[in-house]
């Protein structure tokens, strides 16, 4: 059995839908929630379904992200996971934590990768005239959401779509999304998937 880690910074809803498919034969089990934001929502979610969470708040650190990254691998690595997942992370990560964790950490993004990689990732697709967006899975790598992708899911752009319409209509795939690519992933299955 696979021990994962989740890493997010606000509501856990893509760690929702990790850990709720992580039963019964399922060949992985959640074995930590962390989050660098205390108070985050998906930490209350996290311990109601009994899940270990653990805080390794940012700020104290100041600019020292090698600090910062000290700290939780140090977490981390207590709960002992072969596989991290990043489920609306927002720290950038460096290459010490990614080395660390090289081919075992997953993440998903708002987008069709490699379409636009960093933030307001809706807006941008809409601004320029695409006709679909989406989300990927992929493995972390030392380039920002530019890792080997896993896994895309689709929707169309409707006309008088918003980053707010279109952002609640990619969740849910997200969701499908992730929790599918994880379960292949854990068997050692990296072949892309794609869902619409
Ligand atoms: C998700 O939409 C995820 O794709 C995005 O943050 C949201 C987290 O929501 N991730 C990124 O933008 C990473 N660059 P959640 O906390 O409800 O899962």
């Amino acid at each position: 059995m696979k021990r994962v880690a989740i890493l997010i910074s606000g509501s856990g809803s893509n760690m929702v839908a990790l850990a709720e498919s992580m039963v019964g034969y399922h060949p992985a089990r959640p074995c930590l929630v962390l989050s660098n934001v205390p108070g985050a929502g998906g930490l209350a979610k996290a311990e109601a379904m009994g899940i270990d969470t653990a805080v390794v708040d940012h700020r104290p650190f100041g600019k020292d992200r090698e600090a910062f990254e000290a700290a939780l691998i140090e977490r981390i690595d207590r709960a002992a996971p072969d596989i991290i997942c990043l489920a609306g992370f927002m720290r950038i990560l460096t290459p010490v934590f990614i080395t660390h964790y090289a081919g075992r950490m997953l993440n998903i993004h708002p987008s069709l990768l490699p379409k636009y990689k960093g933030l307001n990732t809706h807006a941008r697709a809409i601004a320029a005239g695409d006709e679909e967006a989406g989300c990927s899975v992929h493995e972390v790598t030392a380039e920002l959401d530019g890792g080997p992708v896993l896994g895309q899911a689709r929707v169309s752009i409707a006309p008088d779509d918003t980053a707010e319409t279109l952002a609640k209509r990619v969740l849910p795939m997200e969701h499908r999304l992730y929790p599918e690519v994880l379960a292949r992933f854990a068997t050692g299955d990296r072949t892309p998937i794609s869902l619409r």
